[in-house]
């Protein structure tokens, strides 16, 4: 709590932001899985059981439950047959498939309501390629969700590679992206999560394709 605090200071309209969605910042990589499910809650999507939703690079299957409740059929993709595995454990998946998530989405074509990337796009510089497959694989009116590290500072770069080893993206490569693949972009700056003590600044990403 005591960083929702200091971000308080720091930005009163993020803070009300979060206390509004009720979340805490926390350590352990929860937050970004939390503020996905916020920006899909502020979307106006119900939670009716009746989309089409894949959750792309879905790992262990952390997001899982909170789109459950969306689904009329819950798909996961991921490279890594043992984060799968976890996956399947969860119990609230259609279907898993083990493959690389643009290629994955390339071949399905207007396939998916809800399409959400949690912490997986960081392994991605160039954005251009899996944004314009993940916009063609969704229907008119479809929603796109994902979270990114953000690169603040003084240049405004696209993208740059962190020492940490995962790329962080600028706000305005990422707006403007989004917009020449036909998508109406909503973007919130959040801290992600707690690494090493210190908050991780991220953007959240919630974009909506034409009718
Ligand atoms: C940090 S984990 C996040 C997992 C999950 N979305 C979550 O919120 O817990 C990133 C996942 O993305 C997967 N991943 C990274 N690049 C990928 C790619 N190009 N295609 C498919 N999966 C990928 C990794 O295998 C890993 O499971």
């Amino acid at each position: 709590m005591a960083l929702v605090e200091r971000n308080l200071a720091l930005d009163p309209g993020r803070a009300d932001w979060y206390s509004n969605q009720g979340i805490i910042l926390q350590s352990g990589g929860e937050l970004d899985r939390a503020i996905d499910a916020a920006m899909i809650k502020d979307s106006g999507l119900e939670p009716s059981k009746r989309f089409d939703v894949l959750d792309a690079g879905c790992g262990t299957g952390l997001c899982g439950l909170s789109l459950a409740p969306y689904a009329r059929r819950l798909s996961g993709v991921d490279l890594s047959s043992g984060m799968l595995a976890r996956a399947k454990e969860k119990q609230v998946y259609d279907a898993l498939t083990q493959a690389e998530l643009t290629e994955f989405v390339s071949h399905n074509r207007e396939a998916f309501d809800l399409i959400v990337s949690a912490d997986a796009l960081v392994y991605f510089g160039d954005l251009d390629g899996v944004v314009a497959a993940a916009a063609a694989a969704l229907r008119p009116n479809g929603l796109l969700v994902f979270t990114l590290e953000h690169a603040a500072g003084p240049v405004d770069a696209a993208y740059r590679l962190e020492f940490h080893g995962r790329y962080s993206h600028g706000r305005a490569y990422v707006e403007q992206l989004l917009v020449r693949g036909g998508l109406r972009p909503a973007i919130v700056q959040a801290d992600l999560r707690l690494e090493a003590g210190r908050p991780v600044a991220g953007l959240v990403v919630r974009a909506t394709k034409h009718l």
